[in-house]
């Protein structure tokens, strides 16, 4: 096949811009030029010279000699104008940002199909770990029961740090931070949003339904306190936010991020730091575990390299799922095994638990655990940052058969 000669407008110089020049640099069998960057801060110093960067993006949206947008900013809103803008200009997409894809993910598949243009987002899931493209190509005659994982590096860290070295959690944040690895907000990362695009966005090569990120519950971990450390330390357990998507039936599916007890003969138990990790569980492949760094320059800059190349080979995403339709259905009738740290009994009370194995009050906290619905958690999802609580699933599965008792059992994977 041969090989489109790539002339590349660059938007964006931050973290995962600047790493992917570095990748591009050091990158022998692959050669593309970089024409211009196109970045907002004019006072910023930059490591190369200034001649590189242009702060008008009409410098690369029309310059017709340009074939190839990367998009690597933060702002959700202008990339989506700046991504829109060139396809419709007939330039093929590279792009990083989960948000922007979650959002306007059915628009942005339409606008590739109208306008005979690429879009390729590989590095906004799991960094450098290419499920997507795995899931296009290997798994798109598979019958997927369910995808769960560690989507988001930065509360990976946190968590890590908490648990392994007893590091409190503003100050793992701000290591997170510092390393790259945050968002220039964190609070999507804390509070569970950037997992919740990332799954958005695996979702619709999975199953073939482009989500709005509005109607999946998400569970962060800005509330966890070390007495959420140490009960699961004390039960051998490490908590990792997993989001998670599943067919609840055929044509349906469910899916939520919720922080989630691991036990250390789980596949994702060692997956610390800012390693991310997708487990997918399969009708004739079985179960199968990818797992990569999650977040950084370099990391990100590959995946987003991989993208580059790909597209010189005229590569598309061909949504084989979304062609096939079979999945048809989401829903939040779905029930969860969750541990509920909390104080107050009428706040406890809100979540309608509808069986309890586990009760403890003690001098300074109170548990519970017990069974909820996926949908009673969403009703609270407005009021869950005001209270005085924590939740992580159990990860125990609930098998509920007609005429008979709810067995709960322990996941395998
Ligand atoms: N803030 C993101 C994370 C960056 O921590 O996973 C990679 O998408």
């Amino acid at each position: 096949m041969t090989r489109e000669k790539l002339r590349i407008g660059l938007f964006g110089y931050g973290c995962v811009g600047q790493g992917l020049h570095d990748v591009l640099n050091s990158s022998n069998g692959f050669k593309a030029d970089i024409v211009k960057i196109c970045v907002k801060d004019r006072a910023k110093k930059r490591r190369i010279p200034m001649t590189n960067f242009t702060y008008d993006k009409n410098d690369i949206l029309n310059d017709p000699s340009i074939n190839l947008v990367v998009e690597l900013i933060d702002d959700a809103a202008e990339a989506f104008s700046i991504v829109s803008t060139a396809m419709k200009s007939g330039k093929n997409v590279v792009s990083a940002n989960k948000m922007m894809v979650a959002k306007h993910f059915k628009e942005l598949v339409e606008l590739q199909k109208k306008y005979n243009v690429s879009l390729l987002y590989e590095a906004s899931a799991g960094a450098s770990i290419p499920i997507i493209r795995n899931l296009e190509e290997y798994y798109d005659n598979e019958l997927l029961y369910s995808l769960r994982g560690i989507l988001n590096g930065t509360t990976n860290y946190i968590l890590t740090k908490m648990h392994n070295e007893g590091i409190p959690y503003s100050e793992a944040l701000k290591g997170a931070q510092e390393k790259g690895f945050a968002e220039s907000d964190p609070t999507l990362d804390v509070e569970g949003w950037d997992a919740k695009y990332k799954l958005c966005i695996i979702t619709g090569h999975a199953y073939g339904l482009f989500l709005d990120p509005e109607e999946v519950f998400h569970y962060g971990i800005n509330k966890v306190s070390e007495f959420d450390v140490k009960y699961a330390r004390e039960k051998g357990f490490k908590i990792k936010l997993v989001p998670y998507v599943g067919k609840t039936n055929d044509n349906t599916i469910t899916s939520f991020v919720l922080p989630r007890f691991i036990s250390p003969d789980k596949y994702l138990y060692n997956v610390d730091n800012e390693y991310n990790g997708v487990i997918a569980e399969a009708a004739f492949a079985d179960k199968q575990f990818f797992c990569g760094k999650g977040a950084g320059g370099h990391a990100t800059g590959s995946a987003v390299l991989s993208d580059i190349s790909a597209n010189s080979y005229g590569y598309r995403y061909e949504y084989k799922k979304y062609q096939q339709g079979t999945v048809s259905n989401y829903t939040r009738q779905h029930k969860i095994e969750i541990y509920l740290r909390y104080n107050d009994e009428k706040e406890k009370d809100l979540f309608g638990f509808e069986e309890v194995s586990e009760y403890f009050c003690g001098r300074f906290y109170k548990y519970v655990i017990g069974v909820v619905n996926l949908e009673k958690l969403y009703s609270l999802r407005k009021q869950l940052p005001l209270l005085d609580v924590f939740i992580v699933n159990t990860g125990r599965k609930i098998n509920s058969q007609k005429g008979a008792d709810k067995e709960i059992q322990e996941e395998q994977i």
